[in-house]
């Protein structure tokens, strides 16, 4: 058996590590003219990538969103799977309950305090004023959302079909939508970046938060093309939200003169809320590479993606 790897970081460690871990399988760094590989564990290869290997099986790519993969033109016989978790749940709830916590709290207003020598006190707020909605209650979402109610804020998912989550209040499709967002203060964005979900965030619907009354706030974790920036950036500044906690954005590395960078209302972290785990992810493709080997159906795969569907 073959894999190929593509990667633009240390993609030795993970054909050492792949190695270890199949240590019957040829697996080397792909290079233009190499022989087709059955398997290829990848992130944001070129289309000439694909294009020398149609005999490929599985496609494993090593991040949760296919969004850059699926602009690539796959032959229907080539399986695309993506990393299912692999140790990213738990960090993206670490880091939206941090921007959760630390908005309602004020944290950033008494950091700011703190460092010119100020003792002085912020209002108490009450968590039930900051209900908390998570579009996407998927691998991430439906974590992120437990979590956040683990804190004791009123919960508010939404998914493209009706989902059950213990303790989170669930709405599903167009209809569901502005039900969800009127319900929902601080909206968290967990979802696929698809045709369907492409600028989701606009001035529309960004107003239709906490029951259209000002203070919404936006943590931003999915994908920057989620957002529309222009209707951010003017919201802020007419007043209907609060402010803004952006992990990715729609050019990265965010260009030195983006406004984001220095706008005292929005924190921009560089699309590191939960990063992909090397040990873990190895661990996890070459478990399912061995599955699908052994003769298991790519459709029993926990991460197979529906290419129809968008993820
Ligand atoms: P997932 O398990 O595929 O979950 C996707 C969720 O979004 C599902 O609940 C799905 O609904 C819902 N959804 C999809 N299209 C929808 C639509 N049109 N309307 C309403 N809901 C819709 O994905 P995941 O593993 O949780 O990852 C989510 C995204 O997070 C990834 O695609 C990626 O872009 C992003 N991400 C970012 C980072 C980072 O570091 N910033 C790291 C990892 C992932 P159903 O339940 O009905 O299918
Ligand atoms: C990171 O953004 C991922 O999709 O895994």
């Amino acid at each position: 058996m073959r894999i190929a790897v593509w990667m633009p970081e240390r993609p030795d460690a993970w054909v050492e590590g792949l190695q270890r871990e199949l240590p019957g399988a040829d697996i080397a760094v792909w290079a233009a003219g190499a022989p087709p590989a059955d398997h290829a564990v990848v992130w944001a290869p070129p289309q000439q990538f694909i294009d020398e290997q149609p005999t490929l099986r599985g496609l494993f790519n090593i991040g949760a969103g296919v969004d850059a993969l699926l602009q690539l033109r796959v032959p229907p016989t080539t399986h695309i799977v993506r990393l299912d978790d692999a140790g990213m749940s738990v960090q993206m709830a670490e880091y939206v309950c941090h921007a959760l916590v630390r908005h309602v709290r004020e944290l950033d207003v008494y950091e700011a305090d703190a460092r010119e020598g100020k003792w002085s006190y912020r209002k108490p707020r009450l968590r039930r004023d900051f209900p908390v909605g998570v579009m996407g209650l998927g691998v991430l979402g439906e974590r992120v959302a437990k979590a956040v109610g683990q804190f004791d804020f009123p919960v508010n998912g939404w998914s493209r079909s009706p989902r059950q989550v213990g303790g989170v209040q669930c709405f599903s499709g167009a209809k569901g939508f502005d039900e969800f967002l009127a319900a929902s203060r601080v909206l968290v964005c967990l979802l696929p970046l698809t045709p369907d979900t492409r600028g989701v965030m606009n001035r529309e619907t960004l107003l239709k938060l906490n029951g259209g009354a000002p203070g919404g706030y936006v943590i931003n974790v999915a994908r920057g093309a989620h957002l529309v920036n222009e209707d951010l950036l003017a919201l802020l500044e007419e007043g209907p939200l609060a402010g803004a906690t952006l992990d990715v954005f729609e050019t990265e590395p965010l260009p030195p003169d983006h406004p984001f960078w220095r706008h005292p209302k929005i924190t921009v972290t560089p699309h590191a809320s939960a990063r992909t785990l090397r040990e873990e992810s190895i661990v996890q493709i070459a478990g399912k590479i061995r599955a699908v080997e052994a003769g298991a159906a790519f459709a029993d795969l926990p991460g197979l993606v529906d290419p129809q569907r968008g993820y």
